[in-house]
């Protein structure tokens, strides 16, 4: 998810504009940052890594006047964040440039064709570059032509805003499965891929529709359709506050992060998944061999991560008959583990920063294990101390209490242990296709899931004031009950203890009392009637409960004083649907206590420090 904004107008104010646009997108992505402006008949590109500021920096030492330009902010899925992989990119002689949001599926093979029939030399990783040479390669006098031609041969999701040299009084932008906006100004007009870019500017928007095409000069904003006829479109106006804006007319990013979920999650999961139901693991070479050899996994997180990683353990063990540890970073590297080269450890970070992971991931490596991430950050520390990076699609994940890193966590794990159980051949006929099957529906069930909010919402006005509240699961549901617990006490300030629900008997139920308050996860068939017996012990004990289940098990009402349904599906893969209405309740709670949601005190998104 990158940030795009293009600008082109009365006066020389571009290059400050852009830069004014691009700092209200940085939460769409900040790892690196450019702009190109046309100036003196040519197109004056600039580029850096990090924040905004840097290019700021940048362009201050040497600034360019001029009157239009494009710029982007970078949150990378091709290729590390660097100069060379930061936008815009440039045709081989710069007279065309381009930005880009989205991802360009067919890039390898347009690349392949352009180095051997036209003899391009590429400067960036980048899958985006392509379209800046498919766009020269096309260029005779007209960006227009040129950029609906090159589009013809793209696949996948993009937004581009691309300039030409030759045509420095206007921009020509493109859009299929990304988001772009162009924008009214005085005298002035804009595109963009979010609203926050333009609030300063401009209110008076137009939405652009999928393979529409929209061509702006300092005067006209004209859209055409595919078949490069005119479209006229309502214009939109926008009332929201720029700080409303950025997170996209959702109250806080936590919510805004928990209802990109089913995106994430098509995201994550698609792109893997080949026309014959394979599993495409990005270049991770694990063959039938590496897999034979392994003699034990380690799993090793923290927090929301470590809580993926039993979901993963419970798919990796089930499908691949591999023996899984899951252990916290934290304590992984001082226990001294068994580890040899045939171990294999799987590290999981949202951020690819957390010291404690990247620790034990330092130690595993030194002792000969083969390191396999499971990150969302491209180019961060643990993706780079890595052998091999199997990346969460999530996007920039902004709110502290991690929502949709989470969800497509599990996607990579799910992914990981099946094509691990069809490499050995340890899995039952059909149990692949039936899982896959399983994954594939988790975007649209989701979906339907996050309509259910309104019920979370009243539940959380019953329950907010509670001061201690249990949350308690058998199986693939001890996982989710320790995540649901942590984004509870994260960001409510609650005092929520997880636990497995066999485990009560063992000395917790000594603190179930009258009203005590315990959330029971029964998404597991197999041991739903184990978990009916559990939530009798408690209401014995006079707690109030409050069930999750499958939809259709309507057996758990007899116990329970409220019930959570989740879609039906197969208990390996509940995890993904169980823990969203956690994450609402937990959300709807800490807002009802007034909680600083997004920036819950005494905590950090990504823990850099022991
Ligand atoms: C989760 O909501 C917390 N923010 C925290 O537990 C987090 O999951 C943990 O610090 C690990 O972070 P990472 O995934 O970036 O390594």
């Amino acid at each position: 998810m990158c940030g795009i904004v293009g600008y082109i107008g009365d006066g020389n104010g571009a290059r400050r504009i852009i830069i004014d646009g691009l700092k209200r997108l940085e939460y769409r992505g900040y790892d690196s940052a450019g702009i190109a402006l046309a100036a003196d008949g040519r197109l004056a590109v600039e580029k850096s890594v990090g924040r905004i500021a840097n290019l700021e920096a940048l362009l201050a030492s040497s600034p360019i006047d001029s009157h239009a330009g494009i710029g982007h902010t970078r949150w990378a899925t091709h290729g590390a964040p660097s100069r060379e992989n930061a936008h815009p990119h440039t045709n081989g002689d710069g007279s065309i440039a381009i930005v880009h949001n989205g991802i360009i599926e067919n890039y390898a093979e347009l690349k392949e064709m352009l180095i051997a029939k036209h003899g391009v030399s590429f400067r960036s990783e980048t899958d985006s570059e392509v379209a800046a040479h498919l766009i020269g390669l096309f260029y005779e006098g007209d960006l227009f032509a040129a950029v609906n031609r090159a589009a013809r041969e793209l696949r996948g999701a993009y937004s581009i805003c691309a300039m030409a040299a030759a045509e420095p009084d206007r921009i020509v932008a493109i859009r299929k499965d990304a988001p772009l906006i162009a924008g009214l100004g005085e005298n002035c007009n804009f595109l963009a891929s979010d609203i926050p870019a333009l609030l300063k500017y401009a209110r008076t928007i137009y939405l652009i529709e999928n393979n529409e095409t929209v061509l702006i000069t300092r005067n006209e904003i004209s859209i055409f359709n595919e078949r490069a006829e005119r479209v006229k479109r309502d214009v939109f106006h926008v009332t929201w506050d720029a700080d409303a804006a950025e997170k996209g007319g959702y109250d806080h990013f936590m919510r805004k992060e928990i209802f990109e979920q089913p995106a994430g999650v098509a995201e994550t999961l698609n792109r893997r998944l080949d026309e014959n139901g394979g599993i495409r693991l990005d270049g991770i070479s694990l063959t039938k061999r590496d897999l034979e050899r392994i003699e034990r996994i380690y799993i090793v997180a923290c927090g929301t991560a470590s809580h993926a990683g039993l979901a993963g353990k419970f798919a990796i063990e089930r499908f691949a008959r591999i023996p899984t540890e899951v252990d916290i970073a934290s304590e992984f590297r001082y226990r001294e583990p068994y580890i040899n080269d045939r171990t294999l450890f799987i590290c999981i970070s949202q951020s690819g920063e957390t010291l404690d992971t990247l620790a034990a991931l330092r130690e595993a490596k030194s002792r000969g294990a083969r390191v396999l991430s499971v990150v969302n950050v491209v180019g961060s520390s643990v993706a780079r101390e890595s052998d091999d990076v199997f990346y969460t699609w999530a996007g920039p994940e902004i709110a502290v209490a991690s929502t949709k890193a989470f969800t497509t966590q599990l996607i990579c794990m799910y992914l990981l242990a099946l094509y691990m159980g069809r490499t050995l051949g340890t899995l039952p006929d059909g149990e692949y296709e039936r899982v896959l099957s399983e994954l594939r529906q988790m975007p649209d069930r989701l979906s339907a899931l996050l309509e259910d909010e309104p019920k979370l919402r009243e539940i959380a006005k019953k329950i907010y004031k509670n001061e201690r509240v249990f949350f308690i699961g058998r199986g693939n549901d001890v996982g989710v009950a320790l995540e649901g617990s942590l984004k509870l006490k994260e960001i409510s300030y609650i005092h929520s203890f997880a636990i497995a629900a066999g485990e009560l008997k063992h000395g917790t139920i000594a603190l179930i009392e009258q009203d005590s308050l315990v959330i029971a996860l029964a998404t597991q068939d197999r041991l739903f009637e184990k978990l009916l017996s559990n939530i009798e012990e408690v209401k014995a004990r006079g707690a109030r409960v409050i069930g999750l289940a499958k939809a259709g098990n309507r057996e758990i009402e007899k116990q329970s004083d409220e019930v959570i349904y989740i879609p039906a599906c197969a208990d390996e893969v509940t995890p993904i649907l169980a823990v969203v209405p956690l994450q609402l309740l937990a959300y709807h709670v800490a807002k009802l206590r007034g909680c600083d949601i997004d920036k819950p005190k005494n905590l950090a998104k990504a823990v850099t420090v022991e």
